[in-house]
């Protein structure tokens, strides 16, 4: 019981710190662009706003960089971080805004949560989820897609930190063995949802910023859409 005190204690004291680390340098999580600074990625997610999305739901706030450009369009957004000190930070920062909800705590819980108030009508409408939830050994990925994809009549996800495989320029996150975010990864997926599978059509090197690379997808229902987009390409395989 002590213990659990602690923890929350700690906890609350990481949320006020992250508060107070915004007032005190609220220009921290603008010193780079949204996307990890990657214009072409920004033209990706600019062009799939013609699926006309009725929400976004993001995993991994971290300074909520990529949550401002999302809450610019003016829907409802919901991102997740786990780290409660940066979720202080994000909270203060989103303040103002009426249309973002920050969520504290560990992305598997968070998006079933966040899955069950949306409710079963807004589950069948166009989301765009935007998994970015990879850091160190934990790896909740797999989780993320099977609870998005078992809820969600018209998901497209992007994933950011993906390798495209005949692209090396695009750099991707890779945590060891059964921990790479490869196209291996999501393969049971892909068979499972009969999902579509798309890749950045901008060469790395045109792109800008840390050049990560990502891959989009989506259900049968929303490939024909997605194929006419310039800003992608359908995977070779
Ligand atoms: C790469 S950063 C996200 C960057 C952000 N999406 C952007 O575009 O600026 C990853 C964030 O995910 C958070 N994170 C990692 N694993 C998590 C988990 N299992 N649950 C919640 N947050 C997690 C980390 O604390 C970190 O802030």
């Amino acid at each position: 019981m002590l213990a659990l005190n602690n923890k929350s204690i700690k906890q609350t004291l990481n949320i006020c710190g992250g508060f107070i680390d915004y007032f005190r340098d609220p220009a921290r999580g603008t010193k780079w662009s949204p996307f990890n600074g990657q214009a072409r990625r920004r033209q990706i997610f600019d062009a799939l706003t013609g699926l006309k999305f009725t929400a976004i739901i993001e995993t991994g706030t971290y300074l909520g960089t990529t949550t401002q450009h999302f809450a610019e369009t003016g829907l409802p957004v919901f991102s997740v971080e786990g780290n409660a000190r940066r979720f202080g930070f994000v909270k203060a920062r989103f303040l103002r805004y009426r249309n973002v909800s920050i969520r504290l705590g560990d992305t598997r819980s968070q998006l079933r949560n966040i899955l069950a108030e949306l409710g079963a009508d807004r589950r069948n409408e166009p989301l765009f989820f935007y998994l970015d939830a990879h850091w160190k050994m934990d790896l909740p990925l797999a989780d993320e897609l099977d609870l998005v994809l078992k809820s969600c009549a018209q998901p497209t996800i992007m994933i950011d930190d993906f390798e495209v495989a005949d692209d090396p320029g695009y750099g991707f996150d890779d945590y060891g063995k059964d921990k790479a975010l490869v196209r291996e990864y999501i393969e049971p997926f892909i068979v499972r949802n009969k999902l579509s599978v798309f890749y950045p059509a901008a060469p790395s090197s045109e792109e800008t910023g840390f050049k990560r690379g990502c891959v989009v997808l989506a259900k049968e229902a929303a490939k024909d859409q997605l194929a006419l987009l310039p800003q992608l390409r359908l995977s070779p395989s």
